[in-house]
């Protein structure tokens, strides 16, 4: 049988190249191999946005958009979204009652979060909850693996803790999760900070090729290199040269370095080259997007489907949840 994985992304919209390269990379590899759930968690997005709440479903479509234009599919994977399976609110409030205070006190990720968005009111029972929903998204489905950033690791060792508390009171029901940390390459964006939409420095998946040519174009060069008569180095000082390495054919990379640092070559022409091949390599994906978005239905049903099945599993869970919970006598600690 092959082991599960399953892993949660809040909807925040338009996806970007990092992602592409980062997490959706990692999950279409993995849908390859583990049964795969991956899931919208729209009530952990509640957590910061519930002020803004009728924002979350339109970021819903056109993050699944992405999803399933770069190439996650729904026979392979299920799709769906958390608050579609009610269980996953049983589960998190079961959870909650076994969770110490402390444990989610000490989570480095609230105390971080709280400092850096002192403006968004989120003293809430919820957000500081914000672990306890994840353990319970995680063990719903007994996933073995669950691929995160870095950033969620304190999150997962969280749900670790709980599971390990839940078996250990009532009945050994549950794996306990390990995290699969993706080796994602730092994707820089158009200033040469990392890519993310806050920054605004993003190429998105649903950019049209004009805006990704013209946002390429923008993009930083070697600062040493005012014209073209001044030998650059592509390597070291160059950020757009991170994209080149992504998207270039390996006998061009090679002389663009060369010519680069003969000073033969132009920033601009440079750039206009990459553009192309961004586009070029985007191409199939818009393709799919567009395809997906002319019949919304066709999303509707794929999130539907793959409720369905989320929730056959998760209605067996909370099955065995409840007996173990009910049927049988507290260990003492
Ligand atoms: N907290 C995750 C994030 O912000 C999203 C998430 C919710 C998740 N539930 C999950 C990730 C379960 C993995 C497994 O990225
Ligand atoms: Fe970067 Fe190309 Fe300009 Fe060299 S020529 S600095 S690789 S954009």
């Amino acid at each position: 049988m092959k082991k599960r994985c399953l892993s949660g992304m809040r909807p925040s919209g338009k996806l970007h190249l990092g992602h592409l390269h980062g997490v959706l990379g990692n999950w279409k590899r993995l849908q390859e191999e583990y049964e795969c759930f991956f899931f919208v968690a729209d009530w952990h997005a509640l957590t910061t946005s519930y002020k803004r709440s009728w924002e979350i479903p339109e970021n819903i479509s056109e993050m699944v958009l992405d999803w399933l234009a770069v190439g996650i599919d729904p026979d392979k994977a299920t799709l769906f979204i958390q608050s579609d399976i009610k269980e996953h609110a049983e589960l998190h409030l079961l959870l909650s009652m076994i969770t110490p205070l402390g444990w989610l006190e000490r989570n480095p990720t609230y105390k971080e979060q709280k400092q850096q968005l002192k403006d968004k009111d989120i003293a809430t029972y919820g957000f500081l909850g914000y672990p306890v929903l994840q353990a319970a998204d995680i063990i719903m489905y007994k996933a073995n693996k669950v691929p995160v950033g870095i950033d969620q690791l304190p999150h997962v060792e969280l749900t670790r803790e709980i599971t390990r508390r839940f078996n250990f009171l009532y009945r050994e029901i549950f794996p306990i999760p390990d995290p699969l940390l993706a080796e994602t390459p730092k994707l820089p964006g158009l200033d040469g900070r990392k890519m993310s939409k806050s920054y605004g420095n993003s190429v998105f998946i649903s950019d049209t090729p004009e805006e990704v040519t013209g946002k390429i174009m923008t993009m930083v060069t070697d600062v040493e290199r005012p014209r073209k008569s001044d030998p650059g180095d592509p390597e070291k000082r160059c950020v757009a040269f991170n994209l080149h390495k992504l998207y270039m054919p390996i006998e061009r990379l090679v002389e663009t370095v060369e010519e680069c640092k003969a000073a033969r070559l132009g920033c601009v022409a440079c750039k206009r080259e990459l553009a192309k091949a961004v586009v070029e390599f985007l191409e199939p994906i818009w393709e799919r997007r567009r395809n997906f978005s002319k019949s919304r239905h066709t999303i509707d049903e794929i999130l539907e489907k793959g409720g369905k099945r989320a929730r056959k599993e998760a209605r067996k869970t909370m099955s065995e949840v409840r007996k173990a919970l009910w049927n049988q006598n507290v260990r003492s600690e």
